[in-house]
């Protein structure tokens, strides 16, 4: 066999695994932009800030993979809802063992040995988010915003007027699960699921007006 064809042969699998890459996503969100399923899994490498006129929508059945230290700033609007059968995820991008252009593995498995990704922080007091059936998990790493505010350890982060969520999972973040913080009006929590985080599952730091919690369940925090 001539030599050209053993080159060939070589080349066949990075071909197709090639078919499979992750999507980054861009760090400066502005506009309505939507992580598709047909994108997925995304890949969140450095910090991402959803501007004030932006809107970041993702789809049910959506994997974003989120690098070491990365954060997801939301000045704008999040509307993660997912699905009983399509679940969206936000866990670790596991760098190790990466080969360019193949697809990352998520890490859904122990990653607390590994250096977490930051948090999602909803920053904007008037907008309203939706968040159901969202799966989060490794984050809680400190993170650092370039517009001054620091917000720490928590894996999902809100401050908001009003806010809702439903139907969420957030496990193994380096410090506190979820941390909701002057929420001042109505508050509504549902079947929210706590497990593995080092230091606090849920933490709210406000008496809202109106609060509904109802089916919060936690195993070792
Ligand atoms: C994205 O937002 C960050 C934080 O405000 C800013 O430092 C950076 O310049 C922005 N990048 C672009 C491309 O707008
Ligand atoms: C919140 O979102 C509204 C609507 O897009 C925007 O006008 C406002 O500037 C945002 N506020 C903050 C503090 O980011
Ligand atoms: C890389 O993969 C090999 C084989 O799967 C595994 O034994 C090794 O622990 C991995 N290394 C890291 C840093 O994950
Ligand atoms: C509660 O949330 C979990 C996790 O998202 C979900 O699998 C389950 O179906 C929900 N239970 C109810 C009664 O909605």
């Amino acid at each position: 066999m001539p030599p050209g064809c053993v080159a060939w042969w070589l080349l066949l699998p990075l071909a197709v695994f090639s078919l499979a890459t992750a999507t980054d996503l861009q760090p400066n969100v502005t506009g309505d932009v939507t992580l598709t399923t047909a994108g997925s899994p995304w890949v969140v490498k450095n910090t991402v800030y959803v501007e004030e006129t932006g809107s970041l929508t993702v789809e049910p059945g959506v994997t974003v993979l989120m690098a070491s230290g990365a954060s997801l700033l939301v000045y704008g609007q999040l509307v993660a809802d997912g699905t009983e059968s399509d679940h969206i995820q936000f866990t670790l991008l596991d760098s190790r063992n990466k080969t360019e252009g193949l697809q990352p593995d998520p890490l859904p498995v122990d990653c607390l040995q590994l250096p977490h990704w930051g948090v999602i922080a909803l920053l904007n007091v008037t907008m309203t988010h939706r968040i159901n059936y969202v799966d989060i998990s490794c984050g809680g790493q400190d993170a650092s915003d370039a517009r001054s505010t620091e917000y720490n350890g928590a894996a999902l982060y809100a401050t908001s007027n009003v806010f809702a969520m439903s139907n969420v999972v957030v496990s193994q973040s380096a410090q506190n699960g979820i941390e909701l913080v002057h929420v001042m009006s109505s508050l509504s929590v549902i079947n929210v699921t706590v497990n593995d985080n080092h230091e606090t599952g849920l933490k709210i730091v406000y008496e809202p007006q109106t609060s509904v919690i109802a089916n919060v369940h936690a195993a070792r925090k």
